[in-house]
Formats: C-alpha cells, structure tokens, sequence
C-alpha cells in the first residue's frame, strides 16, 4: 500500500470514530492510535495550548516531555508561526527538544480553532527525512475531523 492510500484510510477511519463524539481529548486519543497503527512512527501526539505553553496530550510512543513554551523546539515553533513543519533531521534545526534520542526526523501539524491554535499533532520518526508535503496533506486533512 502507498503512504497516501494508507494516510486514505486513516482518514476514513477517524472520520467514523469522530462522528457522533465530541470529546476532542476521546477524539485526539483514537486519532494518535490510528496514525500509530497504520505507520511505524516512533511517537505520535498532540500538545495542546494552555496559556503561554504546550501541554502534553494524548499520545503514543516513549514518554515526553510534558510541556513547551511558545516559541520553543519545533512544536512551540509550529505553534508561534501558526504553520507545519517539517524537519528531515532534528539535529540540524535549531532549538530541537529531544524527548528521545531515538527520533530523527519529525512533522508538527497545527491544529486550529476559530484560527488560534489550540494545539499541535507532533509526530517523530526513528528514520530521516520520514516525513514530506503527502503526510503534511494528509495530517492536516486529519486533524481537522476533530472538533476542538
Ligand atoms: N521534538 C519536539 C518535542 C516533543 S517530542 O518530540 C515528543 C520539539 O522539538 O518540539
């Protein structure tokens, strides 16, 4: 299978697990365990905003670091800028956070609420240069299922 026929399929099926629920902590939590079920990332979760930081939300993987200002590591960056990143090897961006020194390269997708963000999806890969503009496409189209 493709990435993007899998990225396909894993839209559907947050869209069937959403519906109908409208708990977004119940929803980021199905939605990590079906990206993490379809791919072998290494971590998969959401930060989500609280005041001038990050908070660590539902999340699959080794466990992380529970929180980051705005403006920090690639999260707090995504976050700052109000756009994806996408970073092929972690230790050539500046200011990287290593939760584990296993991650290599990563994507972090904003998630939005009546155009503030209200969160981030990080997602971490044990391989460089793991993610590109397919699974930024498909993470975005993903994320906006929930209703924040
Ligand atoms: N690498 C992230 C920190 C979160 S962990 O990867 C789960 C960052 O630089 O923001």
């Amino acid at each position: 299978m493709t990435k993007e026929e899998t990225y396909k399929i894993i839209y559907q099926t947050v869209s069937l697990l959403v519906d109908g629920e409208q708990d977004s902590i119940a929803n980021m939590a199905n939605t990590v365990a079906v990206i993490k079920e379809n791919f072998d990332f290494l971590w998969v979760g959401f930060y989500i905003v609280r005041g001038d930081r990050l908070k660590l939300g539902p999340f699959q993987g080794p466990v992380a670091c529970t929180e980051i200002r705005r403006g920090k590591g690639v999260c707090g960056t995504a976050w700052e800028r109000a756009e994806s990143i996408v970073v092929p090897d972690v230790h050539k961006f500046d200011g990287h956070i290593a939760c584990s020194s296993k991650s290599k390269s990563e994507i972090v997708i904003p998630v939005f609420k009546d155009r503030e963000v209200v969160g981030v999806l990080d997602v971490d890969s044990e391989y460089l240069n793991a993610f590109d503009e397919t699974d930024e496409k498909y993470l975005t189209e993903t994320v906006k299922l929930i209703n924040f």
